[in-house]
């Protein structure tokens, strides 16, 4: 039985991806803050569900990635769906440094350790590493410059990782995942988005570019096209687009958040 772990699988796409892995008879590891949220994925899929609660942006963090780890007996597939991300145009500290400690900070120390973990271990059967990053590192997005910076982060990670198992003979995949607007937590309920998808439609489209490995996967068609002509907009032109009317990252603060989990500066007002 294959045994994929998923970071930041309390809610949205990565709750969704969780589910369905166990559905399809994958042996599961959940980890994100909300232990309540994780302790219902195990209730649906006992025997084939364990979980631990990671906070990424911890000191603790790879400690308990790699107990979870010995929980469900090793791992396969690593998938890192943990986000934070919101509108700021006025760069408040608070969320800047949120946005770097889970979508930076957070994404680099689970990433690498499940990168050591497959060199240590990973010689017959390839491991793989795949993560949720996003449409938003195309280009500097103005109005979410932490987060589009953030994901750009996310994907040169993963492009330097590739290189560095190559040249140690790491027997590892990589699988970037892009989607575009879903409907979940991290975006405003009350604004509209444009070609927005739904975790129904999207969360099927993350789990076949796992499973067939694919490098690069931008969920989905439509935003392949519109990433594609981001790409070919000049510097000169692009500076001048104002992506405001497009809605925003969400200003909502979790519990978690709430509770000083994740970011030790005062939270910043939305
Ligand atoms: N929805 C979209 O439009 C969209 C578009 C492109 C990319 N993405 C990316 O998709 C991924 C999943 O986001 P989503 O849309 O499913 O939003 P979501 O429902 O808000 O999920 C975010 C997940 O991240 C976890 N998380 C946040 N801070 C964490 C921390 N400090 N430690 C551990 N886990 C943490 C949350 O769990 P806890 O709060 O329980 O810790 C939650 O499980 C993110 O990387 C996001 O950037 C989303």
């Amino acid at each position: 039985m294959k045994r994929i772990i998923i970071i930041g699988a309390s809610s949205g796409l990565g709750r969704r991806v969780a589910l369905d892995f166990a559905r399809y008879g994958f042996r599961v590891g959940v980890a994100a803050r909300r232990e309540n949220l994780l302790k219902s994925i195990k209730k649906e899929y006992p025997d084939r569900v364990e979980y631990m609660t990671i906070d990424v942006t911890a000191q603790n963090a790879v400690a308990r990635f790699n107990q979870l780890i010995e929980k469900l007996d090793g791992m396969d597939i690593l998938l890192y769906a943990s986000g934070t991300g919101f509108q700021d145009p006025d760069l408040t500290d608070g969320k800047l440094e949120q946005t770097l400690r889970v979508n930076v900070v957070g994404f680099a120390r689970i990433i690498s350790a499940a990168y050591r973990y497959f060199r240590a271990t990973a010689n017959v059967h390839p491991g793989q590493i795949a993560a949720i990053t996003s449409v938003a590192a195309t280009k500097g997005i103005g109005i979410a410059a932490a987060y589009s910076s953030s994901k750009r982060f996310q994907q040169q990670f993963l492009d330097s990782l590739e290189q560095l198992a190559y040249n140690q003979q790491v027997n590892v995949r990589f699988t970037d995942i892009r989607p575009g607007f879903v409907r979940t937590d991290i975006l405003d309920a009350n604004k509209d988005y444009p070609m927005i998808m739904n975790v129904d439609y999207a969360a099927p489209l993350i789990e076949h570019a796992v499973l067939t490995c694919r490098r690069r996967a931008t969920i989905d068609s439509r935003w392949l096209i519109v990433t594609t002509l981001w790409r070919m907009i000049p510097r000169c032109l692009w500076k001048r687009i104002n992506l405001v009317s497009l809605g925003s990252q969400s200003d909502q603060v979790t519990e978690a958040d709430k509770a000083g989990a994740t970011c030790p500066l005062p939270q910043a007002k939305s």
